[in-house]
């Protein structure tokens, strides 16, 4: 696979591609010696923190655009006219007999943002053989039975020469059958959207289709913003893909870091995250240069970050653009700094501002009036790249956002991207992992022994590199066993999110190596990783309760929280070993426990082991009742394995 790396320099190829490290020996399964897992159920030791799993997701790997952004159409507003680019991607219609021709009108576009247009010419359209441009969708377009899409399009007359009616349809690729379409008025005089439905019959699933615009009568017609939706979660306009948004709500996840990464940043200071230019009708957005290799269209704009949230029940986490660039650029703090803490004020005020102020109004306008909650703001992105320190400084740019930041909102939490000096100190730290599963799997104790006393750790990007385009069961491993050491120390790792969440898995789409959730145009799939976390997230309980584990081989790990309010125990036990791991949990402390509970097992006989969009269930969960005599529970847990007991206490 050809990965194109992004401008920060400081990341090994290995970590990007997932290297394949052999952290695992691939022995025959044979027991370990008898481990004892002694649990103080009444010895609660901290609070897990309520926000300790989150979501952390930006422009990379086509997540939204060909992702979560259901939108059908790509590139549909045409941007990279200047290089004619816009024609590797929009075709001409080769079933038209020729005199179909099509240009970018640079004089007339439907609003200031996209000042321009594509010309569709047709020398010799009629009825029978209407001509136009081809759209091949993200690697395909998905066609359910049954099923309504919704079309737009802003059209304008070229001339007198209207060639009446413009027509979008669905098509088969191999048999060239039209699977739904809708017809919109000939086009007037000056720029207008249209929209309309088109609907599906009884045809079979598939995604080996793409979509066509076509008209029928001999003319030149303008159009730009050329837009498909297929249903959305909770049928939202301008929506997200609901098998996505279902996988996303199973994570069970408390909050979103958005917009990134270094989509935040962007490769140069010119390509810096300007959210004012992803809010308001999508018309309005004239798009930007995504730093991982393609223009990002801005339909998933920072409103609809927010709507994200709202809708899966998490809160942002908004990450502000704080000066500094992926080739290592910055802006100096000091008065150059200014225009870009004056815009990140203004951003809080969009999230949080009632309709009375400026641009409280304006997210009002965009329909939203009611404001967002909003408790955490990170100051940029992995600012340890600068060269230069001038985050890090007391009088650098993290110490001038958060001075005024502030001052402005005194109960927002704020986030740095890494240790700073001087008075003005975060709430709050990002720290970043991209390991091997060797490297996590020796660092399951990395938080033990640190300070309590500073801020507090947020890992908003971490991930063990192991398998392409989504991590193997190995990979999933060690991210257990590493989460069982954020579970304990969770009184100081308040957030964890792990990145990136999305891959479109079809060939060219892809920039970075490992990625929690596979898809293609219509089906989507979760990795072992994936699984991981669903089980780590679903079965946590709200306070860690002592325990301690003996006579276990080393690739054993655990945590043990308990829920307070339903006398819930959940004991995690991750077995990264070969060999099956015989365990005894003495439970102390509790009236009674009962005799029953459930064990969650996500296992494989193999670290290579995986899921991939053919095979989507590979590698997949599995529950069963446990049942024992007596106050101790015995129980051999598989090789390679994931488990989670979940048990009531009296
Ligand atoms: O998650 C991929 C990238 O890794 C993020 O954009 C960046 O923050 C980190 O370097």
């Amino acid at each position: 696979m050809n990965f194109r790396l992004p401008f920060r320099a400081g990341l090994t190829v290995a970590a990007l591609v997932g290297a394949s490290i052999a952290a695992f020996a691939q022995t025959p399964a044979s027991a370990s010696g008898s481990a004892e897992l002694t649990v103080q159920y009444n010895h609660p030791l901290h609070a897990v923190s309520p926000t300790l799993y989150g979501l952390m997701t930006e422009e990379i790997n086509h997540s939204y655009d060909g992702g979560l952004y259901a939108e059908l159409i790509r590139d549909r507003t045409f941007f990279n006219r200047e290089h004619h680019d816009f024609r590797k991607i929009w075709n001409l219609d080769q079933n038209a007999e020729d005199g179909i021709s099509i240009s970018v009108d640079d004089q007339t576009g439907p609003s200031d943002a996209l000042p321009y247009s594509l010309k569709l010419t047709a020398a010799k359209a009629s009825p029978s053989d209407p001509g136009g441009v081809d759209n091949p969708g993200y690697w395909g377009v998905p066609v359910w039975p049954n099923t309504t899409y919704h079309a737009s399009i802003y059209l304008k007359a070229a001339g007198d020469d209207n060639p009446g009616p413009v027509t979008m349809a669905i098509v088969n690729k191999e048999t060239g059958k039209v699977m739904a379409s809708a017809t919109f008025p000939a086009a007037g005089a000056a720029w207008k959207q249209y929209t309309a439905t088109m609907r599906t019959g009884n045809v079979a699933e598939s995604e080996n289709n793409f979509v066509r615009v076509t008209v029928s009568h001999p003319g030149s017609v303008l159009m730009n913003v050329v837009s498909l939706f297929p249903p959305t979660y909770d049928n939202q306009k301008n929506g997200d893909r609901i098998d996505l948004m279902q996988k996303m709500a199973a994570m069970h996840p408390t909050f979103l870091r958005f917009p990134g990464g270094n989509y935040l940043e962007g490769n140069t200071l010119a390509d810096w995250y300007d959210w004012k230019i992803t809010i308001g009708p999508i018309v309005d957005r004239p798009t930007h240069p995504s730093p991982w290799g393609y223009q990002s269209s801005d339909g998933m704009g920072l409103l609809e970050f927010l709507e994200w949230c709202q809708d899966l029940h998490m809160q942002p986490v908004l990450a502000v653009y704080a000066g500094y660039a992926l080739d290592r650029q910055h802006i100096p703090p000091g008065p150059e700094l200014e225009p870009y803490v004056k815009d990140a004020l203004e951003e809080i005020q969009y999230v949080t501002g009632s309709t009375s102020t400026k641009w409280g109004a304006v997210r009002a306008r965009d329909g939203h009036p009611a404001p967002f909650h909003l408790k955490y703001v990170e100051i940029g992105n992995e600012d340890f790249f600068d060269p230069s320190h001038s985050y890090s400084g007391s009088h650098g740019r993290f110490a001038q956002f958060a001075r005024a930041i502030r001052k402005a909102y005194p109960n927002l939490k704020l986030i740095a991207t890494m240790p700073v000096k001087g008075d003005v100190q975060p709430d709050v730290v990002d720290d970043h992992f991209y390991r091997t599963p060797q490297e996590f799997l020796n660092d399951t104790h990395h938080y033990d022994k640190m300070s309590r006393k500073g801020p507090k750790i947020f890992v908003g990007e971490w991930a063990t590199m192991e398998g392409s385009p989504t991590p193997d069961f190995g990979a999933a491993l060690s991210d257990a066993a590493w989460m069982t050491g954020l579970e304990r120390n969770s009184d100081l790792v308040i957030m964890a999110s792990y990145a990136p969440l999305f891959v479109n898995v079809n060939p060219m789409a892809a920039q970075w190596g490992t990625n929690l959730i596979g898809y293609d145009s219509m089906h989507s799939y979760g990795s072992p990783s994936y699984y991981a976390q669903v089980m780590f997230s679903k079965y946590l309980g709200n306070q860690v309760v002592a325990s301690k584990l003996t006579g276990a081989g080393p690739l054993c790990f655990e945590s043990v929280t308990r829920d307070e309010a339903t006398h819930t125990l959940y004991v995690k036990v991750v077995n990264a070993s070969p060999k099956a791991q015989p365990l005894t949990l003495h439970i102390e402390g509790a009236g009674e426990v009962a005799h029953s509970g459930t064990l969650v097992t996500l296992e494989a006989k193999s670290t290579h082991a995986t899921n991939t969009i053919t095979d989507p269930r590979n590698v997949v969960p599995h529950t069963e009742e446990v049942n024992w005599f007596g106050s101790d529970v015995h129980r051999t847990f598989a090789p390679y394995s994931i488990n989670v007991i979940e048990m009531h206490v009296q």
